[in-house]
């Protein structure tokens, strides 16, 4: 006798865990994944002078736009809390693994940044990186972060962006814009999020632009800071 009993396939189970809104594609999903985990050593060596500055004495509790795989793990101080804002299910069996690795205690929510799902005035951290190149509308992002930030609570972050009009890199971001975005899912190297950091409404804002030398040349104009709620 045949047996038509069907169990759900892994693609359309990690797929459904998706929000609203949000296109999880299989294929780049799990290559982004795959890539920033295999990546992710590099990318840090270029910007880990400037994520220890900006994540520096962080509070136990954090939320993370974004965190992917885990990268910003190892910056958390010991005893850490994260919550992890999420929307790729291809991210996540990655970042739970590395959050144990890490002895985080992990709670991961599959949300858009654009509508978070916490109260108002009710976190006293929020870290991003190489998150505001990726998101739908960045602006509604960073209001999002104000509004969860308690008053003098502190969003750092650290982010790629934009090189400055009529460069050689600025070309290069034009015009590697529609492959880099389909491969990296929605990224734009053409962001002035400095600009929109700046504009967000937080009580002060500390940003520094840098440099990275690689191969990569799209990626190589950056962005770290704070801004304080
Ligand atoms: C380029 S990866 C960076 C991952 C990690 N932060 C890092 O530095 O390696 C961009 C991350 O942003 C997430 N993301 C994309 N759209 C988002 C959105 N609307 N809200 C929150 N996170 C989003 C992606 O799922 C992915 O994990």
């Amino acid at each position: 006798m045949t047996n038509f009993t069907t169990r759900p396939s892994p693609v359309t189970t990690l797929r459904s865990l998706a929000p609203q809104g949000f296109e999880a594609n299989p294929a780049r999903g799990r290559f982004n994944s795959a890539f920033f985990s295999v990546m992710g050593g590099y990318i840090n060596w270029n910007m880990h002078q400037h994520k220890t500055k900006a994540f520096a004495e962080l509070s136990p509790n954090v939320v993370e736009l974004g965190p992917g795989v885990g990268a910003n793990l190892r910056y958390l101080p010991s005893g850490a809390r994260l919550t992890a804002i999420e929307p790729n299910p291809y991210m996540h069996p990655r970042l739970r693994r590395a959050a144990r690795r890490h002895g985080v205690e992990l709670e991961i929510r599959s949300v858009v940044g654009e509508r978070i799902d916490l109260p108002d005035a009710s976190v006293e951290a929020v870290i991003s990186s190489l998150v505001l190149c990726t998101v739908s509308d960045p602006a509604a992002v960073l209001a999002e972060i104000r509004r969860i930030l308690a008053p003098g609570g502190r969003f750092s972050f650290a982010e790629h962006v934009a090189a400055r009009p009529r460069t050689p890199t600025r070309w290069a971001q034009r015009i590697l814009r529609r492959p880099w975005a389909w491969t990296f899912e929605g990224c734009s190297c053409e962001r002035d999020l400095a600009s929109l950091i700046a504009a967000a409404g937080f009580t002060s804002v500390d940003i520094k632009p840098y440099r990275i030398h690689s191969p990569f040349v799209p990626f190589t104009t950056h962005i770290a800071g704070t801004a304080i709620a």
